[in-house]
């Protein structure tokens, strides 16, 4: 077990084993790793790592201490609702990542609620199976339920099933654009109507899609309306830190109006040090992730996010392309930079083995089986490699005398 050494040690040789260290992971620079990274080019890298540095010290908690970041933050939500067809009465906050945006969605849903029906028992969230683990994690910390409902064939939600499954105690409806494991944007408008109709809260999970989504369409993606655009959207969450290339830490979540917005504060006035009030969860918020996320922001401008985003779009679409290729099938219809895919006659488990073994990190997909891709720039260069590995792979997976026993896990 490790014991803090008892005296320090010189920082060349922390620096020198901090890089050792690094041995042992995935190899994400050189395209390894098709998760938990988002990668738009060293130059992106270097004015998120040198705002960050800025700010290293620098506390969000303390907004009329550090002006500047609460400037920053500002800035950082309007250019969010631009991009997002937030009207004049939307407002927003940045929190430290998507599952903090989602469950300050959660919280704002349940306090509506409750404000509204001070009865309410047990409020329950209904969603599709494909939805972020982020909604249960919230639902089990804040005691509200889950209902997680069969998706279409195409792997969306279905909106005539969520309105069938409405119960008394369902507060809220939940969309993503997109889902995380496919890929692929849910009938927002669809499900909104339904959540109008009832009355209920409809939160848009665009985390990983927020901050790519918008430039998609702006190059003739023709994806379907998911923004407050879509009459009875409340609540949008949208993460920095993935295809809006900020440091990590960084997320936004967005409110159609005040009124849905003043249900995510926290305010406490009853201790010795003066009242506490504050938008997120967590107290101490990095400065450094603030100053990042308003410095990348500003340095790529619409002009460089659709740069960035045209060039990840060509990677997911020659991905799509090889794999079709190699008699593998793209499960749904990815429109983004995530995509998946699997075989309806192949052992596709062996076959990301034998990837793995050929030093790729495989992300697999459950339902039904199937290989996660989730695509940054760091992608582009090695698309025929991964290509030419997944064709031997899918020789040597033939091959094999034993189905696989691969485990998907994605934390
Ligand atoms: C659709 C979606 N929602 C929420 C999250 C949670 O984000 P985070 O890991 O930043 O908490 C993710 C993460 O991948 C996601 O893909």
């Amino acid at each position: 077990m490790s014991k803090l050494p008892l005296q320090g040690k010189p920082w060349a040789e922390l620096e020198t084993e901090l890089k050792a260290a690094k041995a042992d992971d995935v190899d994400w620079v050189n395209g390894r790793a098709a998760v938990y990274i988002h990668y738009a080019g060293e130059d992106v890298l270097e004015v998120a790592k040198k705002a960050y540095l800025m700010y290293f010290s620098e506390n969000g908690l303390g907004p009329n201490a550090f002006k500047s970041l609460a400037r920053f933050e500002n800035d950082v939500v309007n250019f969010g609702l631009g991009l997002l067809n937030g009207g004049p009465d939307a407002l927003g906050a940045m929190t430290t990542g998507g599952t903090e945006s989602i469950f300050l969605a959660v919280k704002a849903a349940r306090d509506r609620a409750r404000a509204r029906n001070p009865n309410l028992g047990t409020p329950e969230i209904l969603m599709a199976q494909t939805a972020h683990p982020a909604f249960d994690k919230a639902a089990h910390f804040m005691g509200l339920t889950t209902r997680r409902l069969p998706v279409r064939p195409d792997f969306t939600a279905d909106p005539g099933a969520m309105r069938d499954a409405i119960g008394p105690q369902t507060i809220m409806l939940v969309g993503s654009a997109p889902a995380f494991p496919h890929g692929v944007v849910d009938p927002i408008a669809e499900i909104a109507a339904v959540a109008q109709e009832r009355d209920l809260w409809m939160h848009v999970d665009a985390c990983v899609g927020g901050y790519i989504a918008p430039f998609a369409r702006k190059l003739g993606v023709d994806l379907p309306p998911f923004d407050f655009a879509v009459p009875g959207v409340v609540s949008i969450s949208a993460d920095l830190h993935k295809y809006g290339y900020t440091a990590k830490g960084a997320s936004t979540l967005f409110f159609r109006d005040g009124e849905a917005f003043r249900f995510m504060l926290y305010d406490f006035d009853n201790w010795p040090r003066g009242r506490y009030i504050t938008k997120t969860l967590v107290g101490t918020r990095p400065g450094g992730a603030i100053a990042a996320a308003w410095a990348v922001m500003n340095y790529l401008g619409e002009d460089g996010y659709l740069k960035v985003t045209e060039r990840i779009l060509n990677v997911r679409r020659r991905l799509e392309a090889g794999v079709t290729a190699l008699g593998l099938k793209v499960w749904g219809r990815p429109q983004l930079g995530i995509m998946a895919y699997g075989s309806e006659d192949r052992d596709i488990r062996a076959i990301g083995e034998r990837l793995a073994a050929r030093g790729w990190l495989v992300g697999y997909l459950t339902q039904p089986w199937g290989i996660h891709l989730m695509l940054n720039l760091t992608h582009e260069p090695i698309v025929e490699a991964y290509l030419a590995d997944l064709a031997a792979a899918i020789e040597e997976a033939a091959a094999m005398d034993r189905p696989s026993t691969a485990a998907a896990s994605y934390s």
